[in-house]
């Protein structure tokens, strides 16, 4: 785990000037703000109590990128069993990404999934929401998503040898479970329309909920209901379907330095080798 050494905070402190000159001007898409008005500023501030940090960046705690997620999404997210720790491919993203942003990872308790765009679009919480996100066009009205890190889509998972197809599913009849407020319900419920769509706050409650009969399908992303699959070996994905969805990290819009920090430090992560580490790591090979 990284900690910042006083001088590299230091070294970060000469950097601030310019960030503050960006948050002065109050953001706007313009990372390359010209305003060269607050190096006295940035000098006052260096190692006080302020939010501005290594790197010049404004986070919620200085030298800290404060993460939240729903930790139950694996292998994007879970808590370890025995040390209760968070772990995941998106885990060792955010890792990689404050290593290379200069700051130290933070994470947060879990939180429904429901609630992360909205605790990232308040502020003063968490820096950044790592879920797994599709992004999508509603929540960029209300959050910043990063660059894509990850190529996804959904899946119809139902008990091994139920018989259920897309069509079956298609009924008055059958429950379909989903994890609220994800693209997966969105997808049940314009193309099951006859179904009843019933929303969870986890997508391993909604596949334990398919084992034991309750719900005759899940809809959940392909990379996790494949995952899922080699331990819930009593289930079958019946249905691949090409949603074409792109994971991104969710920033708040008031925060535009931190978001291109983010997309500079992913570029990097792809151009050193540690994505593909990571995705080797999580999913045997590069993604
Ligand atoms: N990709 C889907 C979405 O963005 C599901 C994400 C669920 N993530 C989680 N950590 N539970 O809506």
């Amino acid at each position: 785990m990284s900690t910042i050494s006083r001088r590299q905070f230091l070294q970060g402190g000469t950097l601030l000037a310019g960030a503050l000159a960006l948050s002065a001007c109050g953001g706007g898409s313009g990372a390359e703000g010209n305003s060269a008005e607050s190096t006295d500023q940035a000098a006052t501030n260096e190692g006080s109590t302020t939010q501005e940090a290594a790197g010049g960046l404004t986070t919620v705690e200085a030298g800290k990128l404060t993460c939240i997620s729903n930790l139950f999404f694996p292998p994007f997210e879970s808590m370890n069993e025995s040390t209760g720790d968070p772990e995941g491919f998106d885990i060792d993203v955010s890792k990689s990404l404050a290593e290379h942003m200069g700051l130290e990872v933070n994470w947060l308790p879990s939180q429904d999934f429901d609630t992360l765009v909205p605790t990232i679009k308040n502020g003063g919480k968490a820096d950044i929401a790592i879920a797994g996100m599709t992004i999508t066009d509603k929540r960029k009205e209300e959050v910043d998503m990063s660059d894509p890190y990850v190529d996804s889509n959904q899946s119809l998972v139902v008990k091994l040898d139920s018989g259920e197809t897309a069509s079956s599913l298609d009924s008055k009849d059958k429950t379909i479970a989903v994890q609220a407020g994800t693209t997966g319900q969105d997808w049940a419920n314009e193309n099951l329309t006859s179904a009843t769509i019933k929303p969870l706050s986890t997508i391993i409650e909604a596949l334990n909920g398919v084992q034991t009969g309750l719900y005759n399908a899940v809809v959940c992303d392909l990379p996790v209901s494949r995952y899922q699959l080699k331990t819930y070996t009593d289930l079958e994905i019946v249905e691949e379907i090409p949603t074409g969805e792109q994971y991104g990290i969710a920033v708040s819009k008031d925060n535009p330095a931190l978001l291109a920090a983010i997309n500079k430090a992913l570029a990097d992560m792809k151009d050193d080798g540690s994505m593909a580490a990571i995705e080797s790591e999580w999913f045997g090979s590069a993604l």
